[in-house]
C-alpha cells in the first residue's frame, strides 16, 4: 500500500470525519512549494487557506520561533512579556487609532466571540450578519454565520442576529434600529466564494452604524495581514472601524488571533470579563511580529496588487471562466459550470494545490512571498488543468 493510502487508513480509524479524508498527507514545505510524504512536489497556491501569508519554513519565522521557544515558551496572562507588547503595538499602529487596544486569542472564531462579548457591554440584545457570511464554527461565531446549512445542525444558537444580503445597504438600513449592538461584516467574503461587495458598501454601513450607534465590527481573519493589499482589508473604503477581528496570516503559520477594539467608543473588557490560556503566547507573537518585518522589509503589499493583475489578466481570457474576482492574493475564479471539485482533484493529481468554497468558484490564496516564475507556473498549469476538465460541448 503507498504511504498517502496507508495515512489515510491511519487517519479514518483515529480522527472524527468532518473534515473528510484528505487524499494526501504533506511531510514539508519551503515557500509555495511542499511536499508530500510520497515525495511528490505540489504548488501551494491555497497557503493553509490564506494563513501561510510568509510562506512555509520561512528563515525569519524559524529563526524568530527558534530563538523564542529557547528562551520563553508560555507564562500565562498573570505576566507579561515582550513579544506580545511589541505585536500589540504593531496592530494598534496600523489601525491608525491611538486609543486601540487588542485582545489577543488563538482562532478566528475565537476573535469573533470576543467581538461578540465586547458587544453585549453595550447593553444591546441584537446584532446583524450578512447572508453567505462566515465567521467561525464555535456556537457564538457559528451564530453569526450567515450560511444556514452550517447552523441548521447546532440549533438552538444564540437569539436576535438577523442576517441581511451582502452588499445592500438598503437591506442594512432595514434592519438597523437602535436595539441593535453590533454589525459584523467580512470586506470580501471568502468562504463563500471570495465575493466583493458593491465599493461604497462599507463606507455606507459605516454611516448607517454611525446613525444608530451601533458598533461596526470587520472580521478580517480571511482578508488581514497584507493579504489584499493593505493591513486589514477595509482601508481602501476609508472608514474607521468599531472593532477588527483577525487569525489566520496574523501567527505566521502558528495558531494566533486578535480581537482590536479600534474607536473611542467601542467597549473594553475589564479584569474578569473574558480570558483564553495561550492567547497570545510567546511564539506565536515572535512569529507573527517576523512574518509582519518580512511582509514589510520585502515591500510585499505592493507586490501582492502586481500579482493580483497578472493572475487576473491571464485566468479572465480563458475558456470556461466566467469571472475572475477578489483583491490581492484572495481571487476566485468564478466558472461557467459547476466543476469547482473536478478542478481542485485534477489540480492536485498536477501537483498543485487550490480549494473550491462553491460549486463553481475556485479560491486561490498563496503566501504573499509568491514569486513571479510561481505565478506563472500556477497560470500554464492551471489552464492546462482547465482545458482538460472543461467541456463546453457539454453545457446545456
Ligand atoms: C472571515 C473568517 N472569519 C472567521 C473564520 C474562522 O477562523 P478559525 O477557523 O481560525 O476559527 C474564518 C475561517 O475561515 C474566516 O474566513
Amino acid at each position: 500500500m503507498k504511504k498517502n493510502a496507508f495515512a489515510q487508513n491511519r487517519w479514518e480509524s483515529a480522527l472524527q470525519n468532518n473534515y473528510g479524508t484528505p487524499a494526501i498527507a504533506l511531510a514539508h514545505g519551503k515557500g509555495s512549494v511542499v511536499w508530500d510524504i510520497e515525495g511528490n512536489r505540489y504548488l501551494d497556491f491555497l497557503g493553509g487557506i490564506a494563513t501561510t501569508v510568509v510562506g512555509h519554513a520561512n528563515p525569519a519565522v524559524v529563526s524568530a520561533v527558534s530563538k523564542q521557544i529557547k528562551e520563553l515558551s508560555h507564562v500565562s496572562n498573570y505576566y507579561m512579556h515582550e513579544p506580545a507588547l511589541r505585536l500589540a503595538e504593531k496592530l494598534k499602529d496600523f489601525t491608525g487609532q491611538s486609543g486601540a487596544q487588542v485582545f489577543f486569542c488563538n482562532s478566528g472564531a475565537e476573535a469573533n466571540e470576543a467581538a461578540l462579548k465586547l458587544s453585549r457591554l453595550t447593553g444591546r440584545p441584537k446584532i446583524i450578519s450578512t447572508i453567505g457570511s462566515f465567521h467561525g464554527r464555535t456556537i457564538g461565531a457559528l451564530s453569526l454565520t450567515g450560511q444556514p446549512g452550517k447552523r441548521l445542525p447546532f440549533l438552538p444558537l444564540l437569539k436576535g442576529v438577523k442576517y441581511v444580503p451582502y452588499g445592500d445597504l438598503a437591506a442594512m438600513e432595514r434592519a438597523l434600529s437602535r436595539r441593535v449592538a453590533m454589525v459584523i461584516l467580512e470586506p470580501i467574503q471568502g468562504e463563500n466564494g471570495v465575493v466583493v461587495p458593491p465599493k461604497e458598501y462599507l463606507r455606507g454601513v459605516r454611516e448607517l452604524c454611525d446613525r444608530y450607534g451601533t458598533l461596526l465590527c470587520i472580521d478580517s481573519v480571511q482578508t488581514g495581514m497584507g493579504r489584499t493589499g493593505s493591513w486589514f482589508g477595509y482601508e481602501y473604503s476609508g472608514i474607521v472601524p468599531d472593532i477588527i477581528t483577525l487569525a489566520k496570516g496574523l501567527g505566521g503559520g502558528l495558531p494566533l488571533g486578535a480581537m482590536i477594539a479600534v474607536s473611542d467608543v467601542a467597549p473594553r473588557f475589564s479584569p474578569g470579563d473574558h480570558g483564553s490560556t495561550f492567547g497570545g503566547n510567546p511564539i506565536s507573537c515572535a512569529a507573527g511580529l517576523a512574518a509582519i518585518s518580512v511582509i514589510e522589509k520585502q515591500g510585499l503589499l505592493e507586490r501582492v496588487t502586481e500579482a493580483e493583475a497578472r493572475i487576473k489578466d491571464h485566468l479572465a481570457k480563458l475558456p470556461g471562466v466566467r469571472e475572475v474576482r477578489g483583491s490581492g492574493l484572495l481571487i476566485g475564479i468564478v466558472l461557467e459550470d459547476d466543476i469547482a471539485a473536478e478542478l481542485v482533484e485534477a489540480a492536485r493529481r498536477s501537483g498543485l494545490l487550490i480549494n473550491a468554497p462553491a460549486k463553481n468558484v475556485i479560491r486561490i490564496a498563496p503566501a504573499l512571498t509568491v514569486t513571479a516564475v510561481q505565478v506563472n507556473e500556477f497560470i500554464k498549469k492551471f489552464s492546462r488543468i482547465l482545458s482538460n476538465v472543461y467541456q463546453p460541448t457539454k453545457r446545456k
